[in-house]
């Protein structure tokens, strides 16, 4: 049976008589309304440690939109359900003032990583997720934590978190999970209306079919291509694409300067903001 914790004290307590007994310990934090591309990250952990932790908390510090907060899906009593068919042992569900009992007023600098893409354009977004997650690490004390390339700027700030606070934690990156039609599984995706949905699709569609347009032209042009083909899709509006070096994050200008290339993008569809990626060079 799955067991449901809500607060850090009983956390640490379940968790201390694992770890005496030389369990080891894996986590997966999450902010629920979970599907498939959870499940994958909960399924490597499972076959990875011997105990399995899957945190199910809807972050308030990383939301720079507050209708986005409030719109944020939440199915905890689905997600409790999958956890137990995956093998999770337990579920850290907290409120927000147990995570948060005073303001945290601490501030990270991941620069250059925290510059682009997501930075600029989500304020403090980063600064929260590393809030969280640091004290997600400090409850949990796993052995590994799993995240997805799905959050592909996500991964790499938390490896450089992990480096900056010197804490003892693989990070393990997880490919991402896409539905049958090409797009990237989300927990925003049930937010789209059908139209949107089937409209989401030509995102994925685009990045995979700019690898082939890739081969034949330039760095610029591809970015051009793939911007210019997603926008031609009323209803669909790029916010950025970027093609960038896939440990700095910074953007390249041609196909030979780094031997690990992805393409990030993020796209408005109607009200809801998807993102995706696509390694062109690994
Ligand atoms: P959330 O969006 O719930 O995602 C939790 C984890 O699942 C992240 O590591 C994300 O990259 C991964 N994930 C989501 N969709 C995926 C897919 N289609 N394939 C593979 N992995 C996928 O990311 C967050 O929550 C939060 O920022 C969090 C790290 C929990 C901090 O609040």
């Amino acid at each position: 049976m799955i067991q449901v914790i809500t607060t850090v004290k009983d956390l640490k307590e379940a968790l201390n008589s694992c770890r005496q007994n030389g369990k080891t310990i894996g986590l997966v934090p999450t902010m629920g309304a979970l599907h498939e591309g959870h499940a994958s990250l909960v399924r490597r952990s499972v076959a990875e440690n011997d105990i399995t932790v899957v945190s199910d908390f809807v972050n308030p510090t990383q939301f720079n939109d507050k209708n986005d907060l409030k719109n944020y899906p939440r199915t905890m009593e689905a997600d409790c359900q999958l956890l137990e068919k995956v093998g999770a042992q337990y579920v850290f569900a907290p409120t927000v003032e147990e995570m948060y009992p005073e303001p945290d007023t601490r501030t990270f600098d991941f620069t250059p990583l925290d510059k682009v893409m997501e930075g600029p354009n989500r304020p403090g977004h980063f600064n929260g997720v590393a809030q969280i997650v640091s004290k997600l690490f400090y409850a949990v004390e796993p052995d590994r934590a799993y995240f997805g390339e799905k959050d592909f700027q996500q991964l790499a700030i938390i490896r450089e978190m992990v480096r900056q606070l010197g804490l003892k934690i693989e990070i393990v990156g997880c490919p991402i999970v896409r539905e049958e039609d090409g797009m990237a599984l989300s927990s925003r995706n049930m937010l789209l209306s059908k139209a949107e949905r089937k409209l989401a699709a030509n995102i994925s569609r685009t990045l995979f079919e700019s690898r082939y347009y890739a081969r034949h032209h330039t760095l610029a042009l591809t970015r051009k291509y793939v911007i210019d083909t997603i926008n031609s899709h009323e209803g669909l509006e790029v916010e950025y694409y970027e093609i960038v070096d896939g440990r700095t994050l910074q953007p390249v200008d041609n196909w030979d300067a780094t031997d690990y290339i992805v393409g990030c993008v993020t796209v408005h569809c109607g009200k809801v903001r998807l993102i995706d990626n696509i390694k062109y060079k690994e």
